[in-house]
């Protein structure tokens, strides 16, 4: 009994397997229905947008020859020359000595601190065949290219904060990370200081080992943003403070309205600031001497450099200060000359810091 019971069970389970089989096997197809009607036409849909439209306003060979017309213009192409007969960024990359130098004078130098993360030019005999800063040094690859949603990119080789060279040479655990958004940032990487100046209540007096001890050509940046001068006394306004730095940036003045005619010496890749620049915050300006800022900054400087002569410090045949020790404020206040000598605006890129470190400067020797 039970062996037939179990028997059946299986019989019926293998019925119920054919069954299920089957169940799933398709008839054959019915006859073919007759067509349908033609549906009405639909309107014509407007035009869709070229799928490089975006990219076109800006990779032209109209536009590319516009620009490079421009960049030719600028004093990153037609470098200075130098007593030696070489060009700025030739001399300030060529030999072991000037390994320092290439990372902001030159493409290669330029692109090559970018990717290390080091200053320092590699090659130990420093960089033969420099060549200019130039589009590649300033461009690479485009992070985004979609500009409605992430902004627009112009494929810069970097807009990352930077970290000032003088400060961390300074204090390593002091560093101060600048950050001026956007493209300016790109610029803060060259135009900065290099060497620190005396650092304040450090010691009495302070030695100046060569006439060519200084912060070196860029205190651009810097003095925008209103830090690293010697500050003594008091006055200054506070760091980040100043409209041209809040309400303008080095790429909004240095290259404003980028896509003027070519033939104009100003604005865009020539990085000359045009006037217009400043109307739009200055209605009345004219030129960059704004409320005789240029001119006061200018007699200033005269009246801080009859200091030195005065007080033995200057060599007025050479036109240099004369190497030696004095005090730290006297250090400072020939620091913060250099400072405004190089920084080449007149007072314009900050003017109450700038004025103050004069005013204060001259006191020193009152
Ligand atoms: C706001 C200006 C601008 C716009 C818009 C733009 N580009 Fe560029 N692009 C540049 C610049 C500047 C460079 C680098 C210099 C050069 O090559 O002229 C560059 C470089 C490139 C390069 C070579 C480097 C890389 O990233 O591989 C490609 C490819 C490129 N762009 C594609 C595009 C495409 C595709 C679009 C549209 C979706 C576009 N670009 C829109 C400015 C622009
Ligand atoms: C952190 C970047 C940086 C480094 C490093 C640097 N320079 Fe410069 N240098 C500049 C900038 C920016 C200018 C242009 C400033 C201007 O035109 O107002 C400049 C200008 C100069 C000038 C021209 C001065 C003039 O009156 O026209 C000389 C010469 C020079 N640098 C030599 C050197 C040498 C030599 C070294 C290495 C020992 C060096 N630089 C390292 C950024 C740098
Ligand atoms: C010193 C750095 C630098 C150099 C050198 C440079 N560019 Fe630019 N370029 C910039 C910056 C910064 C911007 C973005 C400007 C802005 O933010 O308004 C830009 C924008 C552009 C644009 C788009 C904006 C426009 O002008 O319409 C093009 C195209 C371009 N660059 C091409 C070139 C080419 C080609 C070269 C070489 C002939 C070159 N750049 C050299 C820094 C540079
Ligand atoms: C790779 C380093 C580097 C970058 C990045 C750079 N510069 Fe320069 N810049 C220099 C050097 C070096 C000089 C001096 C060139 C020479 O005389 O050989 C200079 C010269 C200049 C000058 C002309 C100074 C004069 O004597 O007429 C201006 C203005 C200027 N830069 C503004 C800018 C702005 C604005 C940016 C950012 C969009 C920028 N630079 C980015 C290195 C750089
Ligand atoms: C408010 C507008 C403004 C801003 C912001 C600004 N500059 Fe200037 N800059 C000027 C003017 C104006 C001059 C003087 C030009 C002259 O007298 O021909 C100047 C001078 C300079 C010079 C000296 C060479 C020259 O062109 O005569 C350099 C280099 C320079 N600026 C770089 C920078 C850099 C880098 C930044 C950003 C850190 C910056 N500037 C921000 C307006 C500005
Ligand atoms: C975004 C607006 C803006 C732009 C662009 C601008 N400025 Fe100014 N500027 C101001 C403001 C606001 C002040 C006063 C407050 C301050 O100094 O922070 C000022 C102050 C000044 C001062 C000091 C005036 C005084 O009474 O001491 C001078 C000089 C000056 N600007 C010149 C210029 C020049 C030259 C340009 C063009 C290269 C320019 N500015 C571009 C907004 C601007």
């Amino acid at each position: 009994m039970k062996r037939f019971k179990l028997s059946h069970i299986f019989m019926l389970m293998l019925l119920a397997l054919a069954v299920a089989a089957g169940c799933t096997k398709e008839g054959p197809a019915g006859p073919q229905g007759t067509a349908g009607t033609d549906g009405t036409n639909g309107t014509d849909g407007t035009d869709g947008v070229d799928g490089n439209a975006s990219c076109i306003q800006c990779h032209t060979l109209a536009k590319k020859e516009a620009v490079t017309a421009k960049y030719e213009m600028s004093t990153h192409f037609n470098s200075n020359m130098m007593y030696t007969g070489q060009t700025i960024y030739q001399y300030a990359s060529e030999g072991p000595n000037r390994r320092s130098c290439a990372g902001c004078h030159s493409e290669q130098g330029f692109v090559e601190w970018q990717y290390t993360g080091e200053l320092t030019y590699a090659d130990t005999n420093g960089l033969q065949n420099a060549w200019p800063v130039s589009c590649v040094a300033c461009h690479d690859m485009h992070s985004t290219l979609d500009f409605e949603n992430d902004g627009t990119d112009y494929a810069l080789r970097t807009t990352d904060p930077v970290e000032l060279i003088m400060f961390t040479e300074m204090e390593p655990s002091q560093s101060v990370v600048l950050d001026m958004g956007g493209s300016s940032n790109l610029c803060v990487n060259c135009h900065q200081p290099r060497t620190p100046g005396p650092e304040i209540a450090s010691a009495d007096s302070f030695l100046i080992p060569s006439p060519y001890w200084g912060p070196h050509h860029g205190p651009h940046s810097t003095t925008l943003e209103g830090i690293g001068a010697f500050e003594i006394g008091a006055g200054y306004p506070e760091a980040g403070s100043s409209a041209h730095r809040t309400g303008a940036s080095c790429t909004s003045c240095h290259m404003h309205s980028a896509t003027a005619n070519t033939d104009e010496q100003e604005g865009g890749h020539t990085w000359h600031t045009p006037i217009s620049a400043c109307t739009e915050c200055h209605e009345d300006a004219t030129d960059f001497n704004y409320k005789n800022i240029q001119n006061d900054v200018g007699d200033m400087m005269d009246q801080l450099k009859q200091k030195f002569i005065d007080n033995g410090m200057w060599n007025t045949e050479s036109d240099q200060i004369i190497p030696g020790s004095y005090t730290l404020n006297q250090v400072g206040a020939y620091y913060n000359y250099l400072w405004i000598l190089d920084d080449r605006s007149g007072g314009i890129h900050n003017p109450a810091y700038i004025k103050t470190m004069l005013i204060n400067s001259i006191a020193v020797f009152n």
